[in-house]
């Protein structure tokens, strides 16, 4: 590592690029050199907060610069596959707002040519940076719940209802990135259904399922229709059970030593369930996105894969485009077997 800081460029100001203009502005070993906006507009809303930051609505205008060292794309998400590629070729280091790609065979390009390159490809999976889901993840590795049953995530509330994204899109990559980590395996097959009862063929409801080889089976409910605003991670295990609430300010997660007692008398048997301490660990209160962008730069100034590296990225959009054909096909199980290569 040296102590230039990582110059960035973000492109796409409008909504969620602030943040991240935001954290990489504050960080220290990063420098927001660019900002980066079709829209004249929205980037003149942030002139003021970055005086020494350059403007433009020229994407190229960063790829040209050889003081720019990676690019942000923080753009709508037809777009990300392209202008990752582009920022690729011109021999930056990207990092990519969630999901990395609409198809898998494009996120599968985007991380083909970040490694042919060697360079950085980071997915913005922010929720596997989440000190909370981080103590989850600890609590199953270390064995505290035992074997590992199933899991189920909630992503519901009523929210912001879009016209070009449906609720799978739009929602699910936070939890199947999140499962995909905890459970540490690669689905071997998934299933959605669900229903667009708002505007047609956007789907505001989806039920997905996703089942791991030894047998762990996820669940997810992603809803922008729902009463309860709800942002839910639950881990059944043999010996013990966690919760992780991300609504909850004071108890993130909850531990419940809860479970079956098999019958010693009669083998096979679980009449019994034992009810023991409810436990609460104190979580860190740092923004998760900090912890993403920090990670970010750790990794371009050190040349060090990400946690959540292009190859995790591709993953996640295999699952959502299986999920996508299961919709289409009344629910049906899709296999998923000759995807994104490697361990
Ligand atoms: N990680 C999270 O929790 C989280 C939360 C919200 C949004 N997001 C993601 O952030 C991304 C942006 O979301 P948003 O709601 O801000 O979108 P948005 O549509 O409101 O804004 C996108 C901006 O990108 C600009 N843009 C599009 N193409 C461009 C190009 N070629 N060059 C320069 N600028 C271009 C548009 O002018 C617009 O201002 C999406 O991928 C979304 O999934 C992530």
């Amino acid at each position: 590592m040296t102590d230039t800081p990582v110059r960035i460029g973000v492109v796409g100001m409008n909504y969620w690029g602030p943040n991240l203009a935001r954290n990489f502005a504050r960080l220290e070993g990063s420098e927001l050199r660019w900002c980066c906006d079709l829209d004249q507009s929205v980037l003149d809303r942030h002139r003021s907060a970055y005086p020494t930051t350059r403007f433009t609505t020229h994407l190229d205008d960063l790829l040209s610069d050889p003081e720019t060292d990676a690019v942000v794309i923080a753009t709508s998400v037809p777009t990300h596959a392209s202008l990752a590629k582009r920022a690729l070729e011109a021999g930056k280091h990207v990092f990519v707002e969630k999901p990395l790609a609409l198809t898998g065979k494009d996120a599968r390009e985007v991380t083909a040519l970040a490694d042919e390159r060697g360079l950085i490809c980071m997915v913005d999976h922010l929720l596997v940076y989440h000190p909370g889901l981080q103590k989850v993840k600890q609590l199953i590795d270390e064995g505290t719940l035992g074997q590992v049953f199933y899991l189920y995530g909630n992503r519901q509330n009523l929210g912001i209802v879009r016209a070009d994204e449906n609720a799978l899109w739009s929602l699910g990559p936070h939890d199947i990135s999140v499962m995909l980590w905890l459970v540490g395996e690669r689905p071997v097959e998934v299933s959605a259904s669900g229903e667009s009862y708002l505007q047609a063929g956007v789907e505001d409801v989806v039920f997905g399922r996703i089942r791991f080889p030894s047998g762990v089976l996820g669940h997810l409910h992603l809803s922008w229709l729902d009463p309860h605003k709800m942002r839910k991670m639950t881990v059944i295990g043999r010996d013990k059970m966690v919760v992780f609430d991300d609504m909850e300010t004071e108890r993130k997660v909850t531990l419940y030593d809860k479970g079956p007692v098999p019958r010693t008398e009669t083998y096979g048997e679980y009449i019994q369930v034992r009810s023991g301490d409810i436990h609460i660990p104190k979580i860190p209160g740092v923004e998760p996105l900090k912890v993403v962008c920090e990670e970010f730069v750790r990794s371009v100034a050190s040349g060090t894969a990400p946690l959540a590296d292009g190859h995790a990225g591709t993953v996640v959009v295999e699952v959502l485009e299986a999920m996508t054909e299961s919709l289409r096909s009344a629910g049906a199980p899709i296999a998923l077997t000759t995807r994104e290569g490697g361990g």
